[in-house]
C-alpha cells in the first residue's frame, strides 16, 4: 500500500496523492499577467498526475515582484487571465494551489538567466520595501522601511490576493513566508531592526506573518486549506532558527493553518547550507512532531522510493519536487509505476501507460 498514492484530506479538499508541484517561478509573465507558456507549463504537471499543482510565486503588490516577469495577482485582470490555467489544471484531476507572495529587499532583480543582483531603474528596476533599510547584499539597492501604514498595505494586498485567488478557482493558498522574502525578512533578526511593534522580541517579529495568516483565514471559505512555506532556518549564527520555527508553526497551527511547508535558507547571502538529498526533510519531521500539524517536506526529492520512505516515517504528510519536475513533469505517473500502483493516465497517452511492445493493432 502506497502512502504516496494515498489521498490527504484537509478541511473539505482531498488531494487524489501527496505529491505536489512545488511553486517555481518561471519569469514568463508580462505585467504580472500569465500566458501560454504557464498554460502549457501547468497543464504539463497536471496531465504529469501531481496530485497538487501550485502555480509560481505570485506577487500581491507589483513592487513585491521578485522580477517584472513575475505572475502578479494584484489586480482583476491577472486573476481572470489565471482562470483557464486553474480550469486546466482541475480538468485533470489535480487541485490547484497559488503561492501569494511579497519579495520585499529581494524584489526588483533580472530573471536568474539575465544576471543577479538589484536591478537599476535604467532598466525597469524599483526601489524595494522591507522591515528595515538594510539591503540583502552589497550592492543590492536599498530597501526602503515600511512604515506603519504600509505593512497595513501589505495585510490587505495579501487579503485582496487570496479572494481574487479564490474566484479564479484555486483551491490551496499558500503564504511564502520563506527563502529570504518579505515576510521571512520580518522574522529574522539579521534582517527585522525594526523597534516597533513589528520589531525585536519573537512576538513581535511573528507579527505580520501572524497577521496575513489570521487575515486570510478570516475570508477564506472554511473548506479550503490554507498552507504556509518557511524557510526552517536560516542557516548562520543569530539568524531565524528551527525552535523559532517549531514555536511559530503551534501558533500557526492555532491561527487555522493546515500545512506547513517547510523549506530553509534565502535570507543570508552567504550561509552555507548542507546540500543532499531530502535534506531538509527533518525540518518536517520536527515540525510535525513537536507542533502537532501536517508539514509538507521539500528539496532534493528526487526518487519514489525517497517520496514513499518520506511519508512512512511519518516526516510529512505531503511531498513537493521542484527541479525533478521540471526534468520530467510525468515524474509522479513513473512513480507510480515505479511502486506498482495503478493510477489513472490521460485518456489519451494510455497507450503508453501499458507500456508492451506495441503489437500491429496498436500501431494503427
Ligand atoms: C526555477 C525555480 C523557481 C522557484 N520559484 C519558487 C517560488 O516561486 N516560490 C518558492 O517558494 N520556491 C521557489 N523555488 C524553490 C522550489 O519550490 C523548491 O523549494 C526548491 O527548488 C527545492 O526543491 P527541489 O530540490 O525539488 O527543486 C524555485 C525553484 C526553482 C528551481
Amino acid at each position: 500500500m502506497s502512502r504516496l498514492f494515498t489521498p490527504l484530506t484537509l478541511r473539505g479538499l482531498t488531494l487524489p496523492n501527496r505529491i505536489a508541484a512545488s511553486p517555481m517561478c518561471q519569469y514568463q509573465a508580462q505585467d504580472g499577467l500569465v500566458n501560454d507558456w504557464h498554460l502549457v507549463h501547468y497543464g504539463g504537471l497536471a496531465q504529469g498526475g501531481a496530485g497538487l499543482v501550485f502555480t509560481e510565486a505570485a506577487a500581491v503588490l507589483p513592487e513585491g515582484r521578485i522580477s517584472p516577469e513575475d505572475l502578479g495577482i494584484w489586480n482583476h485582470a491577472q486573476a481572470e487571465a489565471l482562470a483557464p490555467v486553474v480550469r486546466f489544471i482541475a480538468s485533470q484531476g489535480a487541485v490547484p494551489g497559488i503561492q501569494l507572495a511579497h519579495a520585499g529587499r529581494k524584489a526588483s532583480n533580472p530573471a536568474p538567466w539575465k544576471g543577479s543582483g538589484s536591478l537599476p531603474a535604467s532598466q525597469g528596476g524599483w526601489t524595494p520595501a522591507a522591515p528595515s533599510a538594510l539591503p540583502f547584499d552589497e550592492g543590492w539597492t536599498v530597501p526602503t522601511a515600511l512604515d506603519e501604514p504600509g505593512i497595513l498595505a501589505v495585510i490587505e494586498a495579501f487579503m485582496d490576493a487570496a479572494r481574487r485567488a479564490v474566484a479564479a478557482g484555486f483551491r490551496v493558498i499558500e503564504v511564502h513566508a520563506a527563502h529570504g522574502y518579505l515576510l521571512h525578512q520580518f522574522l529574522s533578526p539579521l534582517s527585522n531592526h525594526r523597534t516597533d511593534a513589528y520589531g525585536g522580541s519573537f512576538a513581535n517579529r511573528t507579527r505580520l506573518v501572524r497577521e496575513v495568516v489570521g487575515a486570510l483565514r478570516q475570508i477564506l471559505p472554511e473548506e479550503l486549506p490554507l498552507f504556509v512555506r518557511i524557510s526552517a532556518t536560516d542557516w548562520v549564527e543569530g539568524g531565524w532558527t528551527l525552535d523559532q520555527s517549531v514555536a511559530l508553526a503551534r501558533e500557526l497551527k492555532a491561527l487555522g493553518v493546515d500545512l506547513v511547508d517547510c523549506s530553509s535558507g534565502g535570507l543570508a547571502p552567504r550561509a552555507e547550507i548542507p546540500l543532499g538529498p531530502g535534506y531538509q526533510v527533518p525540518f518536517a519531521a520536527r515540525l510535525r512532531a513537536e507542533a502537532d500539524l501536517p508539514t509538507g517536506a521539500v528539496g532534493l526529492i528526487t526518487e519514489p522510493e525517497q517520496a514513499e520512505a518520506i511519508l512512512a516515517q511519518a516526516s510529512a504528510d505531503l511531498v513537493l519536487l521542484g527541479r525533478e519536475l521540471l526534468r520530467d513533469p510525468r515524474w509522479p505517473l513513473r512513480a507510480a509505476k515505479a511502486l506498482g500502483v495503478e493510477v489513472p493516465w490521460p485518456a489519451s497517452y494510455l497507450r503508453a501507460a501499458r507500456g508492451s511492445v506495441p503489437t500491429r493493432q496498436a500501431l494503427r
